[in-house]
């Protein structure tokens, strides 16, 4: 491999971005109220953005223009300097999860080549398999879950009776959660939230060892991205919810029958990944609040190095509202 020499790594800069949304959102944890939950994250994660020296087009976001007026998809992000990239943002993944108080939370930014991640468009869902870097070429998500999970228990070289298997708890996965649990392996269902999760089996020591089912193509792309810089990997197919919107995929081109591996949904092996935990899960602990303070706990990522930073930051409340002039 060619010596490139060190440079900067805009995932150091881009944790700043998620510590602040995972603040934002931090103080909505448990009060019911998901909308404005996910608004505090977007507002503080905005604010943080323009800090960083990138030429960033919002890939992924939080919808259209019109609906969103922060972090909408096309919006440029960033001070316009430094590299171009598409940004992929999820503010606050999970959003009822932090409203209610419950695990796996994640604030969420990826960055990556311009034009190099998948664009989701009208594909609100895909189908998803996820696994860590020991199990990449185990899975095979036209196999059945039954045949997936032996391959991984082979790969990990444990009993499929130990493989962890982790689930949206929804209608459409009774099938799904059915045979995984003829296969033997445990499954672990959760109300939202499979971002957190799909990373979380690339992790050592985190209790999942696949992210199985249906869920959100854009959460589908973020996770694409992280788990390249892990060394994990995933398959993905779109999953439209009826023949109209498989019509309409099929009309803007998307294949609806293609496997989407690691690499087409983000096609470029420099990526730059940060996530701050909401609420504590699989994969992060959530924001504390201490004397003055809160604490953030965050994962930073990058694929070229394949550096995997945790970093466990103390934020001085009376100092931010005075630097940043924003009540977090
Ligand atoms: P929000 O953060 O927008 O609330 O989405 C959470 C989530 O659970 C994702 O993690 C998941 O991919 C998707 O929603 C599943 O969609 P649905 O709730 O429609 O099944």
């Amino acid at each position: 491999m060619a010596h490139v020499p060190p440079d900067r790594n805009l995932a150091l800069e881009l944790v700043r971005v998620t510590e602040a949304a995972a603040m934002g959102a931090g103080r909505w944890i448990g009060r019911g109220d998901k909308v404005a939950a996910d608004q505090a994250a977007v507002d503080a994660m905005r604010s943080m953005l323009d800090t960083v020296s990138m030429a960033g087009v919002v890939v992924i976001g939080e919808g259209e223009k019109d609906e969103a007026p922060m972090l909408y998809n096309g919006e440029d992000v960033g001070d316009g300097n430094g590299p171009e990239v598409d940004v992929a943002v999820d503010p606050l993944e999970g959003t009822r999860l932090c409203a209610f108080g419950q695990p796996n939370s994640i604030a969420v930014i990826a960055a990556s080549e311009r034009g190099s991640l998948f664009f989701p468009g009208a594909a609100v869902y895909m189908e998803k398999v996820a696994v860590g870097a020991d199990s990449v070429d185990a899975i095979d998500i036209d196999a059945t879950p039954t045949e997936n999970v032996n391959a991984v228990a082979k790969a990990k070289g444990k009993r499929v009776t130990d493989v962890r298997v982790t689930v949206l708890e929804r209608d459409r996965h009774d099938e799904l959660i059915g045979e995984l649990r003829q296969a033997g392996a445990r499954v672990a269902l959760i109300r939202d939230g499979d971002v957190a999760p799909a990373i979380a089996a690339a992790r050592p020591g985190t209790n999942v060892d696949i992210l199985y089912g249906v869920g959100g193509t854009p959460e589908g792309v973020i996770s694409a991205a992280a788990l390249k810089c892990l060394g994990g990997g995933m398959q993905g197919k779109l999953w439209p919810r009826n023949d109209g919107e498989r019509d309409a995929l099929v009309a803007a081109g998307y294949d609806v029958d293609r496997v989407l591996t690691t690499d087409d949904l983000v096609k470029s092996d420099n990526i730059f990944v940060a996530a701050t935990g909401v609420t504590t899960g699989a994969l992060l602990s959530g924001v504390r609040y201490v004397r003055d303070g809160v604490v953030t706990d965050s994962l930073v990522m990058r694929s070229r190095s394949g550096t995997v930073r945790r970093i466990e930051a103390r934020h001085t409340l009376s100092k931010l509202t005075h630097f940043t002039g924003r009540e977090y």
